[in-house]
């Protein structure tokens, strides 16, 4: 996507460093981080510098790139792959991306692998962005069809599932990005999605840098929004989806997929294939990540003189819980927009698109 008429996307190898934009400086700053050594990957992951399932994926293929320039041992190979899998548990794309990388190099001889390395984190950047591509052609053509006749198709979001949670063009986001470019208007209610505020933060600002109208909104406010008729369909993304079509995504969604439902308006969620965990029968067996009570504790803005500062809005003392991600089952979601088209969130409906995981 275009960052002040840029093409930019949210991370490029350099010729010994991985690049980044750092998220946790969004909106109010951008910065731009190098990355030297599959640890500083790894910390760059679980401090959410770079977020996002498929982005989570991408940097850390090129985490084992890095650490493949210093010491492309067996040892080493297993010791990077391990300290990139520890550093989040929910997404399934860091897995998927651990796993793609490490089959390709375990046959090589060492002095290969550097290279091999860097040629299977470039493709896994690559196939993202085609998906995603693809993606945002099927969901332009359901907000195109949520339209009929509407002066404007009112889209709500949670969470950040655009181009900043990807290598590129979104996921939940591409649709929009795509029907916005093809003319279609649509405006976006954004979720705040605290307690990192993914929403008011990365979505608001990547919607406003590509001028798609948009608008924050509480967490709390989407249900009155569906009851009052503002909302015409919803499209989140996930960290990961089961082969029978239950989906984990960010703290929030369960209950937008409940109101939703109560609601009449449609709920799909844009899943590219390698956030489909096809080994996993139930979701109950997927990870829920529990972060930090700080998150929840404090809070983090920029002052009115422009500085950065984190801010308490609990009492000292109070306790706090900070799951992550929570379940959406597939009976309330409408449909899952992958890139080879909208599946029913239903094992049969999931095959049908991908019958080599039948
Ligand atoms: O904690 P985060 O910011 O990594 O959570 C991100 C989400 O929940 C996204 O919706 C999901 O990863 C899909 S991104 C295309």
């Amino acid at each position: 996507m275009n960052v002040n008429g840029k093409p930019t996307r949210t991370i490029w190898p350099g010729r010994d460093a991985v690049e980044i934009i750092d998220q946790t400086a969004l909106p109010h700053a951008f910065v731009v981080r190098s990355l030297r050594t599959a640890g500083e990957v790894a910390k760059a992951i679980a401090t959410m510098q770079v977020r996002g399932a498929p982005l989570i994926g991408a940097a850390a293929a090129y985490g084992i790139w890095l650490a493949m320039r210093r010491d492309a041992s067996d040892g080493a190979l297993e010791a990077a792959r391990t300290e990139l899998l520890a550093t989040r548990p929910t997404g399934v794309n860091l897995r998927w991306a651990l796993d793609t990388v490490a089959a390709r190099l375990a046959p090589l001889a060492p002095e290969a692998r550097a290279a091999a390395a860097r040629a299977a984190a470039d493709a896994i950047a690559e196939e993202d962005v085609a998906i995603n591509r693809a993606i945002g052609e099927h969901g332009r053509a359901l907000i195109e069809k949520a339209r009929a006749g509407k002066e404007k198709v009112n889209v709500l979001t949670h969470c950040n599932a655009g181009w900043l949670a990807t290598v590129d063009w979104g996921t939940a986001l591409a649709g929009v990005y795509a029907a916005h470019d093809a003319g279609v208007p649509v405006h976006v209610w954004v979720d705040e999605t605290r307690p990192r505020n993914q929403g008011a933060a990365l979505t608001a600002w990547e919607l406003g840098a590509h001028g798609v109208p948009h608008t924050v909104i509480v967490d709390n406010a989407g249900g009155h929004l569906m009851q009052r008729g503002l909302v015409d369909l919803v499209v989140v993304g996930t960290d990961r989806t089961t082969a029978a079509g239950d989906v984990v995504n960010k703290i929030g969604t369960y209950l937008k997929a409940l109101a939703a439902r109560d609601c009449g308006v449609p709920f799909y969620v844009a899943a590219p294939s390698p956030s489909i965990d096809w080994t996993i029968a139930a979701a109950d067996e997927i990870p829920i990540e529990e972060r930090s009570a700080d998150e929840v504790t404090t809070i983090a803005g920029i002052t009115s003189s422009g500085y950065a500062a984190q801010v308490r809005v609990t009492p000292e003392g109070s306790a706090a819980r900070n799951p992550g991600f929570d379940v959406t089952p597939a009976r309330l979601v409408t449909g899952i927009i992958t890139e080879r088209g909208v599946a029913a969130a239903s094992r049969e409906g999931l095959a049908g698109l991908f019958p080599e995981r039948r």
